[in-house]
């Protein structure tokens, strides 16, 4: 039988993408303040389900304050202006989200409309996004997602959304330590965090960079 195709991910680790520095950055982001967040559980996951070819930072959006005009026509709070350059320098985002009412968390919106800004200072401009959420119903944020998604499109983002990451029943998917136990959960983020490295790889090997024009909203 032929052997399977490697994905790009790998077979870029071992030809060009040997060296820590060229490592495709990820940042990833829970939409939960919450301390023992499954969502935050699930991007510590995440770092060790990438292809060694990226490295995932962690940003923790506690702290963000509430959108306000009038703030931000005073000056960036620090801390937004952090997320920014993080976001910026990151060669592809990650998002886990929970779900609140059938939607994703109003500080997860919070966050994303401060980077959104100034007009015509979108930081998530063209940049590929996954993601993932985790919450202890049967529908594991799948609702979330989906609205989630919306925004990140009106947002110029590229969404890789496949395999689809849901865990759900997640009071029953981490064992006492935080660690994701569920080996199915394990298989789809192992496939989506791939292919979202390989449409990141893909997206910055072009000879010529994507043009990227502002947008309307
Ligand atoms: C205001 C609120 C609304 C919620 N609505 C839903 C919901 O619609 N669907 C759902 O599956 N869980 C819902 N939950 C439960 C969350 O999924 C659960 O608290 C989850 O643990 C939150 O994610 P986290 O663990 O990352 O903080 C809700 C929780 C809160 C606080």
């Amino acid at each position: 039988m032929k052997n399977p195709v490697q994905p790009l991910s790998q077979r870029l680790f071992d030809t060009t993408h040997t060296q820590v520095g060229n490592r495709i950055k990820v940042l990833g982001f829970a939409g939960s303040l919450r301390k023992n967040s499954y969502n935050k559980l699930l991007l510590r996951a995440a770092s060790r389900l990438l292809p060694e070819s990226a490295q995932l930072e962690l940003f923790d959006i506690r702290g963000i304050p509430l959108y306000d005009q009038d703030v931000q026509e005073h000056g960036i709070p620090e801390i937004v202006q952090r997320f920014k350059e993080k976001i910026e320098s990151a060669d592809a985002i990650l998002i886990t989200t929970p779900e609140y009412n059938h939607s994703y968390s109003g500080v997860l919106k919070n966050a994303i409309d401060w980077a959104s800004r100034p007009y015509g200072h979108n930081s998530f401009n063209g940049k590929p996004v996954a993601v993932m959420s985790a919450a202890p119903g049967i529908f594991g944020g799948v609702a979330a997602q989906d609205q989630l998604k919306q925004v990140l499109l009106a947002l110029n983002m590229h969404i890789v959304a496949q395999p689809a990451v849901i865990v759900a029943s997640a009071d029953r998917k981490f064992d006492v330590n935080g660690e994701l136990t569920d080996v199915d959960a394990k298989q789809f983020m192992r496939r989506l965090l791939a292919n979202l490295v390989d449409f990141t790889i893909r997206l910055t090997r072009l000879d010529e960079p994507l043009r990227v024009f502002p947008i309307s909203t």
